[in-house]
C-alpha cells in the first residue's frame, strides 16, 4: 500500500515535472518567435553610380538573406538536383564551363549561362535577348524552364512551405510565413542585386590605389580609343563603343558580326520585339570578370580572349543588322599588331575581381 502511493506520487510528479518542462519551451518558443525585421541592407557600391532600386523592393538583411538561400536551394528544380548556383556558380563569376548549359535532364539549353553580377545596373532587360524586364520576372523563368530546372511554382512553393526554416525566413523577410511566387521573385531579386563586382585591378587603378603594368595600360588605351583607319598609328580598338560605362555595357542589343546572315540561326532579340531589324541582335554583356567566363559569346562559340581580339580585329562576318561601327571597320580591320593583341587581353584581365570570388556574403549559406 505504502509502495503504490509512492510510486504514484513520483508518476505523478513526474507528469508534473515533464508538463512544466513542456511549458518553458512552448513559452520559450513563443517570446522568441520570429518577426518581421525590415533591417536595410548597405550595398557597397563605391566607384558606381547609385544603382537603380525598385522602390517597392528595397533591401533588407533578411531579404537578401532569403534570397541567397533560395539561390542555392535545389527544391527549386523538379528533381531537387539544381540550383541558380549550378549554373551560375560563384568560382566562374556566376557563370559556368558549359559552351551551352546543361538543366536537369541532362539536356543542353540553347545558350551560354550568363553573369549574374552587378544586375542593379542592368537596366536594359535580362537574358541573352532582353526577354525579361525586371530580375523579379526573370528570376521565376529558369524554374519553369523545361530545359532548365523544368518545376512548376506550385510545387516548389509545396517544398518550401514544409520546411520551418523557410516559412520562419519569410517571415523575417516578409512579416508573413506564407510563401508566394512573387515573395520568391522578390528575394532572388534582392539577392541578386546585392552581388557586386567593384574590387578589381581596373578599379584599384581607378581609385588611385596601384598603376597598371605597360601592357595592361596600352590594352586599355586601345580599348578606349575611336577607330581611325587613317591613321594606323593612333587608331583604337574602340571596344568602349559598346562596352561602355563603370560596368562596361551600354544595356542595349547589337550585332557584333559572330554570324553571316546565312549562319543567324538564333535571332535573338527579334525573338522578343518581333521586328526584322533586331534580328541576331545579343545584349552587349559587361566585360567584368570576362576572363573567368569562357567560353564567350551568346552560343558560346569562342573558346578565349585571344579569340575574341582576333574576331574583332578581322573575323567580322556581314548580316543585315551588323552594327554599322563594326561594318565601318571590316574593309581594312581594327590593323591590331600582335602586341596590340596582348595588350588587349592583358586590359581585359585586369577586370578580374578576386574578393567577388571569395566574397562569404555571396556563397551558398549551407557550405
Ligand atoms: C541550367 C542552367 C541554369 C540554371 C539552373 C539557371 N540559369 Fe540563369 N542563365 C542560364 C543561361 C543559359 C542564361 C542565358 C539564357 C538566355 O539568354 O536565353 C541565364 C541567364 C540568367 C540571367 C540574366 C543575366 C543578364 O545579364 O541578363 C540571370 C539574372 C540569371 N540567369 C539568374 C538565374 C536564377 C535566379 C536562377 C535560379 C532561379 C537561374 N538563373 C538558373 C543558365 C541557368
Ligand atoms: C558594336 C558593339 C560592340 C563593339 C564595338 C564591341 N563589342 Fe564586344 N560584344 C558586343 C555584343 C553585342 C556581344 C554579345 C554578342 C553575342 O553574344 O552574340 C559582345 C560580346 C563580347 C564578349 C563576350 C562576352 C561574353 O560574356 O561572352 C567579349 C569578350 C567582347 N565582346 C569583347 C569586346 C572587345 C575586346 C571589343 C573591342 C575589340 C568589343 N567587344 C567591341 C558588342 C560589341
Amino acid at each position: 500500500m505504502k509502495y503504490k502511493i509512492l510510486i504514484t506520487s513520483f508518476i505523478a510528479v513526474t507528469v508534473l515535472l515533464v508538463a512544466c518542462k513542456k511549458d518553458d519551451t512552448e513559452q520559450q518558443a513563443n517570446t522568441s518567435a520570429v518577426k518581421y525585421d525590415p533591417t536595410p541592407y548597405t550595398m557597397n557600391h563605391a566607384g558606381f553610380p547609385a544603382p537603380p532600386i525598385a522602390d517597392d523592393n528595397l533591401l533588407t538583411i533578411q531579404g537578401v538573406q532569403l534570397g541567397r538561400m533560395l539561390f542555392y536551394e535545389k527544391m527549386l528544380s523538379g528533381n531537387n538536383t539544381q540550383s541558380c548556383g549550378s549554373c551560375h556558380q560563384q568560382q566562374f563569376a556566376f557563370t559556368d564551363t558549359a559552351k551551352l548549359s546543361v538543366g536537369i535532364h541532362g539536356l543542353l539549353g540553347k545558350r551560354n549561362s550568363m553573369t549574374a553580377v552587378n544586375m542593379a545596373w542592368n537596366t536594359g532587360g535580362f537574358f541573352w535577348d532582353g526577354r525579361a524586364n525586371l530580375l523579379r520576372q526573370q528570376a521565376l523563368m529558369p524554374i519553369q524552364d523545361e530545359l532548365e530546372m523544368d518545376e512548376t511554382l506550385d510545387n516548389v512553393i509545396t517544398k518550401l512551405s514544409a520546411s520551418k526554416t523557410y516559412r520562419d525566413q519569410f517571415m523575417r523577410a516578409f512579416g508573413s510565413e506564407e510563401i508566394t511566387a512573387n515573395k520568391i521573385a522578390l528575394a532572388l531579386e534582392q539577392f541578386m542585386n546585392s552581388i557586386i563586382s567593384n574590387d578589381t585591378k581596373y578599379d584599384k587603378y581607378r581609385r588611385g590605389e596601384l598603376t597598371l603594368d605597360s601592357s595592361e595600360e596600352r590594352g586599355r588605351v586601345l580599348f578606349f580609343a575611336e577607330y581611325n583607319p587613317s591613321f594606323p598609328e593612333l587608331s583604337g580598338a574602340d571596344c568602349a563603343h559598346c562596352h561602355s560605362g563603370p560596368n562596361f555595357s551600354n544595356n542595349r542589343y547589337m550585332n557584333n558580326g559572330t554570324k553571316s546572315e546565312a549562319e543567324i540561326t538564333d535571332i535573338g532579340r527579334q525573338g522578343v520585339t518581333g521586328n526584322i531589324n533586331d534580328k541576331g541582335k545579343f545584349k552587349v554583356t559587361t566585360l567584368r570578370n570576362i576572363a573567368l567566363t569562357p567560353p564567350y559569346m551568346s552560343d558560346g562559340s569562342i573558346k578565349t580572349l585571344e579569340e575574341v581580339i582576333d574576331h574583332y580585329n578581322n573575323g567580322l562576318k556581314e548580316s543585315t543588322t551588323l552594327d554599322p561601327a563594326l561594318r565601318f571597320t571590316r574593309e581594312k580591320g581594327l590593323m591590331l599588331t600582335a602586341q596590340d593583341k596582348a595588350d588587349l587581353v592583358a586590359f581585359l584581365k585586369t577586370l578580374t575581381d578576386y574578393s567577388l570570388l571569395n566574397n562569404t556574403a555571396y556563397s551558398d549559406p549551407n557550405k
